[in-house]
């Protein structure tokens, strides 16, 4: 009898299911924000220096984001290609995080140390003189903008007030250790560390 006010009212039914729906969604997400595994670094991890925190939104700002993912998953296939798969610990100094899923190009969550810095240089100044076959454009003016580290200190300000453990150090020192460096430099010095501190065998 209810059921039936229920289905030839198509307003209250769209309002019940969005009640069921959310009450759903909440039993997911929230456990999420108490279970340690979600919400504490992995051990040794570390903020971003301020040289790699430039080289992370050139990062974003070139759009590297719309072809590559930085999540491995857990799977044979994945882990045997790309090593360790990510896990939830190392993203917690991450806002916001780079976990995507448009794999044009490969998984960069574990590049870190995988290539040497002039392998990178040579790749992002015209991908095809070290990769043939490759499609990913190429960056050349990355080599001759500089950096001037006019906000480095705010958005590691920023950073800390979200939870980020910079110290009045790293705050003071974030304009200088960047200042005059190219974009290149910040952007290699970001690629460099990705997914290092979980160490894989490849
Ligand atoms: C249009 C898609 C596209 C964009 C945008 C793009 N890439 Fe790529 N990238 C690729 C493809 C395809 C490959 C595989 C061929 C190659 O190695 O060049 C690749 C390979 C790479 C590799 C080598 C990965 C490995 O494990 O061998 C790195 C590092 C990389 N890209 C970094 C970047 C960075 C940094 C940016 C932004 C500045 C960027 N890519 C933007 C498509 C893209």
């Amino acid at each position: 009898m209810n059921h039936e006010i229920v289905e030839k009212n198509i307003g209250l039914m769209a309002v019940l299911v969005v009640i069921v729906i959310s009450l759903g969604g909440l039993a997911e997400i929230v456990p999420l924000f108490f279970i340690k595994q979600t919400t504490e670094p992995v051990e040794g991890l570390k903020p971003f220096a301020a040289l790699e925190l430039e080289g992370r939104d050139i990062y974003i700002r070139e759009g590297c984001t719309t072809c590559h993912s930085q999540m491995i998953r857990p799977f044979r296939s994945e882990t045997e290609r790309y090593g360790h798969y990510s896990v939830a610990g190392e993203s917690v100094y991450e806002h916001p995080f780079l976990w995507g899923s448009k794999r044009t190009g490969p998984d960069l969550a574990r590049v870190g140390g995988r290539y040497s810095d002039e392998w990178h240089r040579a790749h992002l100044y015209n991908p095809r003189d070290v990769v043939p076959e490759s499609n990913m454009p190429k960056f050349p003016w990355l080599f001759t903008a500089k950096l001037d580290g006019k906000y480095t200190a705010k958005k590691m300000e920023a950073l800390r007030a979200v939870g980020v453990p910079y110290t009045d150090e790293d705050i003071a020192g974030a304009s200088k250790a960047v200042k005059g460096k190219t974009e290149i430099d910040a952007l290699v010095a970001y690629l460099q560390q990705l997914g290092t501190v979980i160490q894989t065998k490849r």
